[in-house]
């Protein structure tokens, strides 16, 4: 039995990702690693807290004595590092936390990781050959398109915001651990996601709760930025697969071709609670306000998923319109408690 550290695992794609993988690899014992910020929520992953190839450990990745001990205990064989400060407003009101976590984090994970699996760059200790180090990132490093075109793997970075950063940051150490040490890591770079388990701060649950509170739905500016929107299981079959099959030293895109701008998503959430819920009287829609926009607020972000889906196969299972079905569905039981 191989040992997995995932990181994160508490937060709202991480805890999405924790069942699946338990349940598709059967020859992993995962270890969640998770600090349990405001975002993390042990809630989110009840289904596994029993399961006897899981285990659950309270950690600071930044704490580098602590990763250290932990790494020699577990001998981790593998590890998917999801664990972050990954809200963009509280990284204009609060950018510190973002640098040390996203950037400092990932650093020690990545450096723990080499000096259990390495000895000099390109030499791996007998039993860690196979041993990968996946990296999870975000589009947002490659700044903001405007009406037309696509972020490749090869489009520049150019992050505009504290998240988008320190992510980019974080991107850039694990690639120097390849090209450097000849570490086998991975980095995948996904658009925006949603589903259930996600955090209440995100635009789409604040819409859902807003929405049935009977209170304003704030929408940033004109509501006309664009995002790439992904289901959050097909995002972390992605992930499972680039962990598996990815080329070490490669990154790849993954998003769903599904580009929704913010007025379509409030409209189409609301449109289906007036489904689902229907008010005495009117439409959800009658609650929409728009708010001053986000500083920096990056117009568009459209992610072309060709290597992924030519080279390792992937394809997202979910299109917007059948995904946010089922997402309102969780949320209308998550806020009906
Ligand atoms: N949400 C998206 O749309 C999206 C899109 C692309 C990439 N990503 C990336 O995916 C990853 C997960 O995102 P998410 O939306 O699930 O985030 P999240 O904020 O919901 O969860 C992050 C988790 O990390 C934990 N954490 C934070 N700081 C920590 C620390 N110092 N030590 C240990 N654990 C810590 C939190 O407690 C939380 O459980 C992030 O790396 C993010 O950049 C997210």
């Amino acid at each position: 039995m191989k040992n997995i550290l995932i990181t994160g695992g508490a937060g709202f794609i991480g805890a999405n990702f924790v069942p699946y993988f338990i349940d598709n690899n059967p020859e992993y014992h995962l270890v969640n690693l998770d600090l349990l910020t405001y975002a993390g929520n042990l809630d989110n992953v009840k289904e596994v807290e029993k399961h006897s190839r899981y285990t659950f450990v309270q950690g600071d990745i930044c704490d580098s004595n602590f990763i250290a001990t932990l790494f020699q205990k577990f001998q981790f064989h593998d590890v998917i590092h999801f664990a972050a400060e990954s809200h963009v407003d509280n990284s204009i009101s609060g950018p510190e936390a973002f640098i040390k976590t996203n950037v400092l984090g990932t650093f020690n994970l990545l450096d723990t990781a080499r000096k259990l699996w390495m000895s000099a760059p390109n030499q791996y200790h007998i039993g860690f050959e196979n041993s990968r180090f996946h990296h999870v990132s975000t589009d947002e490093v490659y700044g903001t398109l405007g009406e037309t075109g696509l972020f490749e793997e090869t489009t520049p970075y150019a992050p505009n915001s504290p998240y988008s950063a320190s992510k980019a940051g974080s991107d850039m150490i694990v690639r120097s651990y390849f090209h450097t040490y000849g570490m086998n890591v991975v980095t995948t770079n996904c658009s925006n996601n949603y589903g259930p388990k996600q955090h209440d701060e995100k635009l789409i649950p604040t819409i859902i709760r807003k929405a049935i509170q009977g209170d304003s739905i704030p929408i940033y500016g004109d509501g006309k930025n664009v995002r790439d929107w992904l289901y959050v299981l097909d995002h972390c079959k992605g992930i499972e697969l680039a962990f598996k099959k990815g080329k070490a030293g490669e990154t790849y895109n993954i998003g769903g071709r599904n580009e929704r701008n913010n007025l379509y998503i409030v409209d189409k959430v609301c449109a289906i609670l007036d489904e689902m819920k229907p008010k005495a009287s009117g439409s959800y829609k009658d609650q929409i306000t728009f708010v001053k926009d986000r500083p920096g607020h990056d117009l568009r972000y459209a992610i072309d998923a060709t290597k992924i889906e030519i080279e390792l196969g992937w394809k997202a299972d979910e299109n917007f319109e059948s995904g946010i079905l089922k997402t309102v569905e969780w949320y209308l039981r998550k806020y009906a408690n």
